[in-house]
């Protein structure tokens, strides 16, 4: 096994994740401002689980004798209408899953299947939040605007209440 390419796919994965917790919280911060509750804590439960992420890989890269490199992959978008935030988070979710996908085929070429494994469960995750988008952009595709307005008469405050509820 060659560790420095693993560790590279690994910190590269990391600017990403980085990316989506950044990009998230700030669809958080301005889904709340704009009084839609629950698409406002959808964005910050996935943001939570994008840094659960950071921290399976860097756990990684440690066990691997690397270092973590803390950097998002780029700024964040300053998107403020909710479809385009949808649509961008949808767009980055599966490019992660694109990314992650070969990142596990490279680690099984390089006979590294335990982080070929931390890649195949991430992609898992990423498929999941691309569906949770794209379940609250269907509705509003539906139900018109209107959807995300009836949405702010909603109680659901807590990350734990949206987990079954909306999302
Ligand atoms: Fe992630
Ligand atoms: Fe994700």
């Amino acid at each position: 096994m060659d560790r420095s390419k693993s560790i590279g796919l690994l910190n590269k994965s990391v600017a990403d994740e980085l990316q989506a917790v950044h990009q998230y919280m700030f669809f958080h911060f301005h889904l709340t401002d704009q009084g839609y509750g629950p698409l406002a804590m959808l964005f910050k439960q996935t943001a939570i689980e994008e840094m659960l992420h950071v921290e399976k890989l860097a756990e990684r890269i440690l066990f691997l004798k690397g270092e973590v490199e803390m950097v998002p992959a780029g700024p964040v978008a300053k998107i403020k209408e909710p479809t385009d935030m949808l649509k961008k988070a949808m767009a980055m979710e599966e490019g992660s899953q694109l990314d992650y996908n070969k990142a596990a085929i490279e680690c099984g070429a390089n006979a590294d299947s335990v982080t070929k494994q931390i890649f195949e469960q991430l992609t898992a995750d990423e498929e999941r939040h691309y569906d949770n988008y794209e379940k609250q952009l269907e509705k509003i595709e539906k139900f018109g605007p209107s959807y995300l307005a009836l949405q702010s008469f909603s109680t659901v405050t807590e990350p734990g209440a949206a987990k079954g509820g909306a999302v």
